[in-house]
């Protein structure tokens, strides 16, 4: 254990009940999973929005890997291998726009599909075996989008992407997430592995235990499903919301505390706890502000579906009148559509009403093979009216402690553990993790999907 050198052979076991720690802390294993897992998955790089006119690029880095995103037209975005197959210079980074590709060390050139449009001096490599024009065009990368995502794979066959996703798109398409747009951005430097960072939002058994303050407004009992190579977790909301959680050991309230207590959880907390600036996050301010209006307003002794129903009602009437789409669900789809998803192997998906918190956790491109190093990407998107999405730029933060201002609240206490969860990984003390194999299937079922990538073949 600790730093001690351990095979990777050894660390495939996982149960629902167990998973080897060893795989946080291993330098072996991570270089596995930059050499099986990143290289051969699908996983999203960017937002469309990123790159919406011709020409506009986006360079993904990922662990030592970094792939450029280009719009080539309209309708189409392709992929490249951020290299020069000239002699291996790294082509671009960042964002910007481009009508042809320029490598900065010896000029070659290619058009926006990756063809060479220029070899300096070519004629000086007459008769030499691997110079067509194949092998000097940019090397492709398979994309494909969803929901507004594009994913892409560096693998040379992929797995065709429409059953990679499935059965993702019957639950989530219903938010249309590809109408929503960004509302903040965060890359947050984490010193723990991605795979922390990113079970940091697998499950809801952290609740009692990290957001408190949220027990007074809701009973925390949930599960957590397999859904493909993917997971999900329900919510079992067998209290309505409003009535604290069961742990708090004080269910008795009265109608028009419970009532309370739920304008409070819609009016303010979610804003304040999950937003920034004017409470915009997992909602929109907007939207929560109509319904925290619209139950205040109701009289005492409203029952709580009534209250339900007129929050739910003020929010679509609200993003509606600015122009904004609001998912109309229906309860009974409501109820197996899952609260928090996870994508495989790194889009979090914590949906709202309006709006929706995404989750990434990346192997660090500063430090690619150090299992203790990430990325954790924190974003908001939101369904905006016409003209008022904001221009959004990515906010890095290399040293979140001090710059809380820029996290939201309950982001802050996620983050308050990550870092000390990747300490006790090296605990010579750790014996493996005891997943919950109720409330964290995700967990588990996560790492036998990373393990059918590393050790299948
Ligand atoms: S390395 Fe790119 S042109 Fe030489
Ligand atoms: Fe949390």
């Amino acid at each position: 254990m600790g730093t001690q050198q351990i095979r990777v052979e050894a660390l495939t076991e996982v149960r629902k009940d167990f998973i080897d720690n060893r795989r946080y802390t291993s330098a072996e294993f991570a270089r596995l999973e930059m050499e099986k897992l990143w290289t051969k998955t699908w996983h999203w790089a960017c937002r469309e929005e990123e790159v919406p006119q011709v020409g506009d690029y986006l360079a993904y880095d990922i662990g030592d890997q970094s792939v450029i995103v280009v719009r080539t037209s309209a309708d189409r975005i392709e992929a490249f291998h951020n290299v020069c197959p000239h002699r291996g210079r790294r082509l671009l980074s960042g964002r910007g726009k481009i009508n042809k590709f320029h490598c900065v060390f010896h000029a070659w050139q290619w058009d926006l599909h990756g063809n060479n449009i220029r070899v300096l001096d070519r004629e000086q490599w007459q008769g030499c075996p691997d110079m067509t024009d194949e092998d000097v065009a940019l090397s492709r990368v398979h994309v494909d989008t969803w929901a507004g995502f594009v994913f892409i794979n560096m693998n040379r066959e992929p797995e065709p992407f429409d059953e990679f996703i499935q059965p993702v798109p019957q639950f989530l398409d219903i938010l249309r997430m590809e109408d929503m747009r960004y509302n903040w951005h965060k890359a947050i430097k984490v010193k723990c592995n991605w795979k922390v960072a990113q079970e940091a939002f697998m499950e809801s058994y952290h609740v009692w235990g990290t957001h408190p303050q949220f027990l007074k407004y809701s009973d925390d009992k949930n599960e957590s499903m397999a859904q493909g190579k993917h997971g999900k977790h329900i919510w079992a909301y067998e209290y309505p919301p409003g009535v604290p959680s069961r742990r708090l050991g004080k269910q008795a309230q009265t109608v028009d505390e419970i009532r309370e207590n739920f304008g409070e959880l819609m009016g303010d907390v979610f804003g304040d706890q999950l937003g920034l600036g004017e409470g915009d996050g997992q909602f929109s301010a907007r939207a929560l502000k109509a319904a925290g209006a619209a139950i205040r307003a109701l009289p005492a002794g409203t029952p709580m579906e009534k209250a339900m129903e007129a929050s739910f009602f003020a929010m679509k009437d609200a993003v509606e009148k600015d122009g904004a789409y609001f998912p109309m669900i229906p309860p009974e789809f409501r109820a197996t559509m899952g609260d928090d998803w996870n994508v495989f192997p790194n889009l979090s998906v914590v949906w709202g009403a309006d709006g929706t918190l995404i989750f990434r956790g990346r192997p660090d491109p500063e430090d690619p093979y150090n299992p203790d190093a990430a990325i954790l990407d924190m974003i908001s998107l939101i369904h905006w009216g016409p003209g008022k999405a904001p221009v959004v730029e990515t906010e890095y933060l290399d040293d979140w402690r001090n710059q809380k201002a820029s996290i939201p609240k309950l982001l802050q206490q996620d983050l308050g553990n990550v870092e000390d969860v990747q300490r006790g990984m090296h605990s010579v003390g750790l014996r493996g993790l005891r997943p919950n194999p109720v409330q964290e299937v995700q967990i588990s079922h996560f790492h036998e999907v990373i393990n059918d990538y590393l050790f299948s073949k």
